[in-house]
């Protein structure tokens, strides 16, 4: 059953509004503003009907209040013809559904919140689907990496740890926040295409030919054609097809410069080669962060973005790095 709040410091007012909604509803009747702010402080609820002019606290206050702290309970508020100024106010502040003018048509004022309560409704399952969805797919990935772990000698711990790097170098870059955590996201997938690299290549124990070595190469654009062409994937194939490019235009597959090679195929690439540095591969031991990072920097400008080493170096100074690599 939706609870039902309402607002009003005429009693007689708040009686009828209370005696319309009583059946089908809880109500909840607060005696003035700061009744109905106290009462917004303790009761989650689903919809609400203030009156705009009251003493101390007018409807707008309390509906601006509702918006901070309950934003998807629906606000309706109660107003006499003369209150444009306040109506716009609210309008604009407290983001309200619908104003009401007073006197009301009770039907009407009932259908009112019949329809809201709908979207309401309706709201919280799609919100409930796109969760279910958004943890499917993110799943999907890791599963899809995780299978293909097997093939290569990466390890999951690998995949989390360039998640996690990446993400903290996109934001460091002055990538906002959501589109940094999803980039961490895709680039567990910038090995996706050795699922196409025959096993006797990626496990040979010895020097790879040179003609292994371009089926190696091979692997940026096999990812690619795994990732197919859904436009949630798009960072996911920039990364797959420039984790190899080196910033001087000498890498693979395409030979691309500077900035021509998307930022987020730049970052993967970097912390990609800082992730294998630190850990232990089994042809070596693991190298300190510092080694690591002073390797690194004298290849800024040839492998690395110059700009991406710096943000690096300071990740690394300020913990961010330790951090991360210590959690998986
Ligand atoms: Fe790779
Ligand atoms: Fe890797």
């Amino acid at each position: 059953m939706h609870t039902l709040l309402l607002v009003d410091d005429d009693p007689d007012v708040l009686a009828t509004l209370t005696r319309s909604f009583r059946k089908g509803y809880k109500t909840l009747s607060a005696n003035g503003g700061e009744e109905g702010i106290a009462f917004l402080n303790v009761h989650p609820v689903d919809l609400i009907i203030c009156d705009q002019r009251m003493p101390n606290i007018s409807g707008d206050q309390v509906l601006s209040h509702a918006l901070q702290i309950q934003p998807h309970a629906i606000r309706i508020l109660l107003t006499g013809y003369a209150d444009v100024e306040s109506l716009l106010t609210c309008v604009n502040d407290a983001h309200i559904y619908k104003y009401v003018t007073k006197p009301w048509d009770p039907a009407e004022l009932n259908l009112t919140v019949v329809r809201a309560l709908e979207s309401l409704v309706l709201k919280r399952d799609l919100d409930t689907a796109r969760d279910q969805l958004e943890t499917a797919y993110k799943d999907a990935v890791v599963m899809l990496c995780l299978a293909a772990e097997g093939k290569d000698q990466d390890t999951s711990s690998h995949l989390y740890r360039v998640q996690h790097y990446t993400e903290a170098l996109a934001v460091a870059m002055g990538v906002a926040n959501e589109t940094a955590a999803h980039m961490g996201l895709m680039s567990m997938l910038h090995d996706i295409g050795k699922l196409a690299t025959p096993d006797a290549i990626l496990k040979k124990p010895d020097k790879l030919t040179e003609e292994e070595w371009d089926i190696m190469r091979e692997h940026p654009l096999a990812g690619v054609r795994i990732l197919g062409n859904n436009p949630f994937y798009e960072t996911a194939r920039e990364i797959s097809a420039g984790h190899h490019e080196n910033y001087d235009g000498t890498g693979y597959p395409h030979r691309l410069r500077g900035d021509n090679i998307p930022l987020s195929a730049r970052i993967v690439k970097i912390v990609d080669v800082f992730d294998a540095l630190t850990t232990k591969r089994p042809y070596k031991e693991p190298w300190p962060m510092e080694e690591a990072i002073t390797h690194i920097e004298s290849h800024a400008g040839i492998m690395f973005d110059p700009a991406m080493v710096e943000e690096l170096k300071n990740l690394f100074i300020d913990g961010t790095l330790t951090r991360i690599k210590s959690a998986f």
